[in-house]
Parts: structure tokens; C-alpha cells; sequence
């Protein structure tokens, strides 16, 4: 997508330097820091800050790990090791350990004088499948608000609530959850986006700046608004992202995603998840009790960043000093909340059959 009008992937290989690029997400949406990423232990940094952040993103990241982790030592001993070392980084988005596994299973394949040039050739594969993938899911996603549009009165906007940022940035190119929306934009379905806040790390912020600078009407809400719209009847739907879904369709998302996902189902607002195949963990079945949940540092919560009156980025602290604050980071919505899964192979029930169906090779390989 475009900031500025220049495209951009939220991670590019910068051939000359022979080093991955990322966008340091945290200074986003104040500021484009572009920064390169030189060692095996800035890419886990730069995963555990969330410098780059997104369960797709995250995936991406770690193959370009693999890469660097390969290019110094090609020894089984150092794949092992890099594994380890990106793995541990967060444990809740499945797309890094599939990322993972994907890289060190090809490589433990390929002679060890081989490995430098093909993994660097795998993490570049793994982040143009991601770009495809979520330009599928827009697709099938655009379908949806074509649909709910053409049951409104002539011109009045799609009103689409989304949590968190499943946007262009949380994934190489597109989004998941934003790729529908860009899609419907262009081909000239008036959309409007209630953007959630999504505190503690203000996603939502992401969120507003992708749509904005895409042209998209959107309004950044507090976490706490979705429950009243929907009352109101000013959401037609619901589209948020996810960061694990298991293989009977429990979505593990950002925290704050499951309330929306209870507002949505007591007020009739269809609730879909836009889902690309790596997200799914086929090795878990229910969400609740089997994902690891991030708890993430305190200073989260009692702080906030921003653009202070002096107009530089700063953090001030929201809570009395010392006060303890708990930080899940993501939290389940079980299949039964959970309208339909948009996928890049189409849209199917949250459901074992659903999935199985869409994916029969993937399910079956797992079992
Ligand atoms: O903690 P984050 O910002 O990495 O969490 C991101 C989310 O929860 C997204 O909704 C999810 O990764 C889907 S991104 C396409």
C-alpha cells in the first residue's frame, strides 16, 4: 500500500545491503522510521518490541531470521539454535512458529552448502505468499460488504467495525481484515470504519492512519463504544484479524476482540474473522484452553505514547505511580460467536467441517 503516496511493504529485502528493512512500528503513526535489521538478536528484539508486529508480519519476519541466522553459520546446530532464539520471541500468533517450522524443515532438506541462497529464497517466498494470500481474502471479503451494501438504501455507507490492526502493516502487503475494506473502497462501495483504540498499544491508531491515508471515512473509537453502536444499529458488520484459530474455529485475537464478539452476536451484527492458512493452528482444538496467552510488560497499561504539546513523541503515565496493571495481550472468541471465516480460499463456517472443507489437504496432513 501507499504512505505518501510511495508504495511500500511493511518489510522489504534491500538487496545492496544484503539486510531486511522494516518500518519501526512504534513510532507509527507520529512517524516513518525505517530501520535495517543487522542481527540474529535485533530481528527477536524487533519481534518482542513490536517494532514489527501482526501474527502474518511476525511470520515474515522470522524467515528473514532464518535467512541471516543461515548466511552466518548453515550448521543444523545454528538452524536449531535460531529456531529457538525467534520462537520464543511471543507465543501467541501461530504464524511464527509455522513460519518456523516451514523454514527449518526445507532446510534441514537442502545440503548444508545449499542452505544460505534457499532460505533467503524461502523468506521471500513466505512474504509473497502473504501478500497473495490477503489480496484473496479481500476478494472474498469484498463479496460480503457487496452484499450487505446492496441491501442498504442507494448510497448510504457499509458501517464496518474493526479491532486492533489487521491492516497493510500487520501483514507484508493488504491486511487481512483491511484488505475487504480497501477492495470495497475501490470499486466504490461507500464503506465507513468504526476503528476500536485497542488499548494498551493503540492499534487502532495504525488502523486510522492506514485507512486515512487509502481515502477510507473511518472514526477511532474507544474500546468501549462497539457495544452502543451496535445497539444503535450503526454497524452493519463486524471484520477483525486473528492471531491463532484453532482447527474447530476459536479465534485468538486482541485483546478486547471476544467483548466485541458477545456485542456483536446479542445485537445481531455479523462477526466475521479474516483468516489467512497459517493462522491456523490444526494442532488445537479449543481456544480457550489450549492458546497461550502473552502477558505483556505493565508499563503498557499505565502508560501512553503520543504526541505531546511540544509536538515531540513522548509517553506520559496515566495511572497513579507504582499502581499494578495486568497486560493480556490477546483473548479468545469461541467458533459459536463467530459468523464465518474469510479465507484466501473463500468463506466458510467457524466449524471443524468448515475448515476441513476449505482446507482438506491441510487438515489432513495434520491429523
Ligand atoms: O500484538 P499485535 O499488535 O501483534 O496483535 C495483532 C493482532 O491482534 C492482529 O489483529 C492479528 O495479528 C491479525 S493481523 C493481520
Amino acid at each position: 500500500m501507499k504512505i505518501d503516496g510511495v508504495p511500500y511493504r511493511s518489510l522489504w529485502w534491500d538487496a545492496d545491503e544484503g539486510a531486511l528493512q522494516i518500518i519501526d512500528q512504534r513510532w507509527l503513526p507520529h512517524e516513518l522510521r525505517i530501520q535495517q535489521v543487522d542481527t540474529l538478536d535485533d530481528y527477536a528484539d524487533a519481534i518482542v518490541e513490536m517494532r514489527v508486529r501482526g501474527a502474518p508480519l511476525i511470520g515474515a519476519t522470522a524467515a528473514y531470521g532464518m535467512a541471516l541466522a543461515m548466511a552466518q553459520d548453515p550448521s543444523d546446530a545454528n538452524l536449531d539454535a535460531a529456531w529457538e532464539r525467534l520462537h520464543e520471541t511471543r507465543p501467541t500468533a501461530i504464524n511464527l512458529r509455522w513460519a518456523l517450522d516451514r523454514c527449518r524443515t526445507a532446510l534441514r532438506g537442502t545440503p548444508v552448502a545449499d542452505r544460505v541462497d534457499a532460505a533467503l529464497r524461502l523468506a521471500h517466498e513466505i512474504a509473497d505468499e502473504d501478500v497473495e494470500i490477503n489480496r484473496a481474502i479481500g476478494t472474498h471479503g469484498l463479496q460480503i460488504i457487496r452484499d450487505i451494501a446492496a441491501a442498504k438504501p442507494a448510497g448510504q455507507p457499509v458501517n464496518i467495525l474493526t479491532h486492533c490492526n489487521a491492516g497493510w502493516i500487520a501483514t507484508v502487503d493488504f491486511g487481512t481484515a483491511t484488505s475487504p475494506m480497501y477492495q470495497a473502497h475501490d470499486a466504490g462501495i461507500p464503506i465507513h470504519v468504526w476503528v476500536d483504540e485497542t488499548r494498551p498499544r493503540n492499534q487502532g491508531a495504525l488502523t486510522s492512519w492506514e485507512l486515512g491515508s487509502h481515502g477510507i471515512p473511518h472514526t477511532y473509537v474507544t474500546d468501549n463504544a462497539g457495544g452502543h453502536l451496535m445497539q444503535k444499529g450503526m454497524v452493519d458488520l463486524v471484520i477483525t484479524g486473528t492471531d491463532r484459530t484453532t482447527r474447530r474455529g476459536d479465534v485468538c485475537n486482541k485483546i478486547g476482540t471476544y467483548l466485541k464478539a458477545l456485542a456483536a452476536r446479542d445485537n445481531g451484527v455479523p462477526f466475521y474473522v479474516a483468516l489467512p492458512s497459517p493462522t491456523i493452528d490444526w494442532t488445537v482444538d479449543d481456544g480457550v484452553a489450549e492458546i497461550p496467552i502473552e502477558e505483556r510488560r505493565a508499563d503498557e497499561v499505565s502508560h501512553i505514547m503520543g504526541v505531546l504539546t511540544d509536538g515531540s513523541v513522548g509517553q506520559v503515565r496515566v495511572t497513579p505511580d507504582g499502581t499494578p496493571a495486568g497486560n493480556p495481550a490477546f483473548d479468545v472468541t469461541p467458533n459459536r460467536l463467530v459468523t464465518g471465516l474469510i479465507t484466501e480460499r473463500g468463506v466458510c463456517d467457524a466449524t471443524p467441517e468448515g475448515l476441513a472443507g476449505l482446507f482438506p489437504d491441510m487438515a489432513q496432513a495434520a491429523e
